[in-house]
Parts: C-alpha cells; sequence; structure tokens
C-alpha cells in the first residue's frame, strides 16, 4: 500500500512537470488575434512584462538578461590591448521599447529598445588611447547612455508533444549608442593626476574606444536576449499566449 501511494506520488509529480502546460508568470496574459488590437495588445503586454521577464524565470529555465552576465571580453588592436572579466550588464529591463512589429504570416519579428546600459566588470588596460597612454587594473563601470538595439529575426513554429511553439531564428541586429562615460579605479597605480587627465581624454573621445568595445558587447546582449525569448517560447505553446490563432 505504501509503495503504491508512493509511485503514485512520484507519478503525480512526473505529471505536473510533464503532462500539464507550463506553468507561465502571472504577469504574461494571452493576446487574441485577427483583432486590429492584436499587435497592440502584444506590444503592451513585452512593455508590461520587461522588467519582470528581464529577471529571468526560473521554473522556464529562462536566463535573466538584467543583468547579462557577459563572457570576458578582449580588445586588442590599434595599440590597446583592454580585458574586461567578472562582466555584467545592466539596464535592459529598464529600457523603453521604441519598436516593436510581429508578423505571424510573414514569420518576421522586429524589437528594438532603448535604455541607459551600464557595463560593470573587473579590467586591465595598457597601451595608448590614441596618443595617450594608459595602464591601470581594477574595477571598471562603462555607462553607455541611450544604447538603442533593434534585432529583426525569423519567427518560425515547432510543434512538440505540448503542442505549437514559436522560435526566434536566426537573427539580425543593429544599434546606435549616445555618450558613453568610463569610470576605471586605480588607473596608473592611482596616481589621480594621471588618471583624471586619461579619465577626461577617453571621455572626451568616447566614440574611438566604443567602436571597438560596443560590438563585443552588444552582440552578447542579443545572444542573451534571444536566448531567454526562445527558453520562454520553448516553455509556453502559441496557444497559452495567443487566443484564436492556428497554423
Ligand atoms: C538616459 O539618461 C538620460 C540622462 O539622464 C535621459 O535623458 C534619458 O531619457 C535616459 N534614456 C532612457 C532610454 O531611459
Amino acid at each position: 500500500m505504501k509503495f503504491i501511494t508512493c509511485a503514485l506520488l512520484v507519478l503525480g509529480v512526473l505529471c505536473i512537470s510533464n503532462c500539464q502546460d507550463a506553468q507561465l508568470p502571472s504577469y504574461i496574459k494571452p493576446c487574441e488575434y485577427k483583432t486590429s488590437k492584436f499587435e497592440s495588445c502584444v506590444r503592451e503586454q513585452i512593455v508590461l512584462s520587461l522588467p519582470l521577464f528581464t529577471k529571468g524565470i526560473e521554473n522556464l529555465g529562462v536566463p535573466s538578461i538584467d543583468p547579462v552576465k557577459l563572457d570576458d571580453i578582449n580588445i586588442d588592436g590599434n595599440g590597446l590591448k583592454l580585458r574586461f572579466t567578472n562582466a555584467e550588464l545592466y539596464g535592459v529591463g529598464k529600457s523603453q521599447i521604441t519598436d516593436f512589429k510581429v508578423n505571424l504570416d510573414e514569420e518576421k519579428f522586429v524589437l528594438a529598445f532603448k535604455g541607459n546600459m551600464t557595463l560593470s566588470a573587473k579590467y586591465t588596460i595598457d597601451g595608448q588611447i590614441l596618443i595617450l597612454p594608459i595602464k591601470g587594473q581594477g574595477d571598471a563601470k562603462v555607462k553607455a547612455q541611450n544604447l538603442d538595439v533593434t534585432i529583426s529575426s525569423k519567427m518560425t513554429h515547432f510543434k512538440d508533444d505540448k503542442g505549437e511553439h514559436f522560435k526566434l531564428v536566426s537573427p539580425s541586429y543593429n544599434y546606435n549608442i549616445g555618450r558613453t562615460k568610463f569610470e576605471f579605479q586605480n588607473l596608473f597605480n592611482g596616481n589621480k593626476q594621471l588618471s583624471d587627465a586619461t579619465h577626461a581624454f577617453a571621455n572626451g573621445n568616447w566614440r574611438q574606444i566604443m567602436d571597438d568595445l560596443a560590438p563585443p558587447v552588444v552582440k552578447q546582449i542579443v545572444r542573451t536576449g534571444v536566448r531567454s525569448i526562445n527558453k520562454f517560447f520553448a516553455a509556453a505553446t502559441i496557444d497559452q499566449l495567443i487566443i484564436g490563432y492556428s497554423t
């Protein structure tokens, strides 16, 4: 008897995780398809859920995108060696959605957001920025104002035993960046005069530095963002997200 109860319990637990639809967070509300308000409904959903979604959804395996944990960044060119480790980027969850389009018939998806983002990392720097020598290691912050990222992707479907799901495939992106401010702690072993002069110069010539630094950072933001969205799509069926949609 004990064994049977136990077996039923185990089956029951397995069933909760496997047999039912995934339990979506309560902030995700479905939108009705084939109505004039469909796109604005989805857009509103994205705006409302962005600050929460970007924290990740643990029970669905959706990773956090605010902060985004970044792989190490190595820049070596134009006479400058710069390395960031333990890098995290903050701010995606507080960004504004500046564009959103979805066309399910044409499998098109476009999402643009704009925000003030801060990269926080350990740095090592050695070489020169344009003409000015720079050297140091310690904690760094890179504050980018109005980083504007547009992601365009093909939006396909796939089917599993739970039903039909969306999937973003071959995303592409472009970006634009506003003013950037660098804060390198402990430049020149903490020599304040040299450090102040170098910061003034680096912040005045931020675009040259960001030409090298922004591409690997934005690439990782997009990659993690798309991975999160696809984790979510893999957990949620289309029926849970859209009312009245049939493939
Ligand atoms: C970023 O910060 C600037 C200056 O504080 C502000 O004017 C701007 O609206 C902010 N941008 C976003 C997208 O929040």
